[in-house]
């Protein structure tokens, strides 16, 4: 028998107490002994909850019981979270975690006093909520050569795409909506703006190729830019629109990104709709693989961090602790990647013509036209965009 902590208890850590109830004995069964629930810490009072006897607002009282062997952080954010990570750490406890925020700017630190502490730091949740992603990317396909992880890391702007093209919405009202069904935060800049998936991006470049990016290093475009135009005109050119988070192994070396695409629609990524997230996974043996399925919520985040738990007390012997910035060294340029790309401009087809030759435009219900380029990187398609007015630049996933 051993016992575990909940950091914050909001949506994700009632779901993991519940979840850890609900599975008590399975999770038991995987983690190789019984686990209890020891402390939940919360900084406002809940007299109401079912836990309020675990209830503790002073992390010292989970730090200094050695009972404790793991210590579930759901609090979010980097400042209390970072500092009970560390302190939990420092005390010989295991730290499971649901924050990308927090491993994607400070997780090559916190696995290197795990290392160095015996205890295992484990963040399934972080990236893709219930996915089982991050094992599998370090586990199941440790054979071989990871050369891209790209995929849709974000629910709320995959809701507000998917509303944009199914039924014409525009932005601001396909945002509204998110908000309402409770998808999307009263701020959603995290979200439209692509600092969420950022964060998920820096992670599973890290897990993938060991360069540890920082966050504000990968170039990210969120969504605030995509008109419904560009849906209509995308699918006219038989794609859809949806915001990726990539990383990369490339001659000259790792970069990643998040920015809108296009997506053929004949591409199983065009079909991963609404909240629900996909990373696909190209490997060197593998091939490519696809993982999807509910990228964040209560339960299915839940269900990651409580295998977590069952998996850091399975190990207690022989800690796990994934390999963070094992090689280093900067991001190469996005903008020297050579790709197609998506032009939006309001032009006459011979103006449009004039610059690319190839391109075939394609016009929807405003004035405005869409086409498509050849393969090349971003300076030499601003330089033949200059005498166009573009109104979106996006790339295309080739
Ligand atoms: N705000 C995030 C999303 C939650 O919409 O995907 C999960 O990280």
């Amino acid at each position: 028998m051993t016992k575990y902590a909940i950091l914050g208890f909001g949506v994700v850590g009632t779901g993991v107490a519940e979840v850890m109830a609900a599975q008590r004995e399975k999770l038991a069964a995987a983690a190789g002994e019984d686990m209890e629930l020891g402390y939940i810490l919360v900084r406002r009072d809940m007299p109401d909850s079912p836990w309020k006897d675990k209830m503790v607002k002073d992390f010292a009282v989970i730090e200094n019981d050695p009972d404790v062997s793991v210590v579930a952080e759901v609090i979010g954010g980097v400042g209390p979270a970072y500092e009970y990570s560390r302190r939990a750490i420092l005390a010989g406890k295991s730290v499971v975690s649901s924050n990308k925020e927090l491993v994607a700017t400070h997780g090559l630190e916190l696995a290197k006093l795990a290392k160095e502490h015996g205890v295992s730091y484990l963040f399934e949740a972080s990236v893709g909520g219930g996915i089982p992603l991050l094992r599998p990317l370090s586990r199941c396909l440790a054979a071989n050569r990871i050369d891209e992880v790209y995929g849709i890391l974000n629910g709320t702007t995959n809701y507000i795409l998917t509303a944009m093209d199914a039924q014409g919405q525009d932005f601001a009202d396909a945002l509204k909506k998110a908000q309402e069904l409770g998808y999307a935060e009263a701020d959603p800049t995290a979200d439209v703006e692509g600092i969420d998936a950022c964060r998920k991006t820096a992670i599973l470049a890290d897990m993938s190729f060991g360069c540890n990016p920082d966050p504000a290093s990968i170039p990210t475009t969120g969504i605030t830019s995509v008109a419904a135009a560009d849906l209509e005109l995308a699918r006219s050119l038989g794609y859809t629109v949806k915001l990726l988070g990539r990383a990369m192994r490339t001659e000259n070396g790792c970069r990643a990104f998040v920015q809108p695409h296009l997506v053929p629609l004949t591409h199983t990524l065009a079909s991963v709709n609404g909240v629900m997230n996909a990373c696909a996974i190209r490997g060197s043996a593998v091939g490519e693989v696809i993982l999807c399925g509910p990228g964040a919520g209560r339960y299915p985040t839940a269900s990651a961090v409580a295998a977590d738990i069952a998996d850091a007390v399975r190990h207690r012997a022989a800690p796990v602790v994934p390999d963070l910035g094992a090689l280093g060294g900067k991001l190469a340029p996005e903008e020297e990647l050579a790709s197609p790309w998506y032009v939006r401009v309001c032009a006459k087809p011979d103006e449009v013509c004039a610059a690319f030759p190839e391109a075939q435009p394609v016009y929807g219900t405003t004035m405005e036209c869409a086409f498509l380029t050849e393969p090349m990187a971003r300076p030499a398609l601003m330089a033949r965009l200059a005498a166009l007015e573009a109104k979106a630049v996006w790339r295309v996933l080739a």
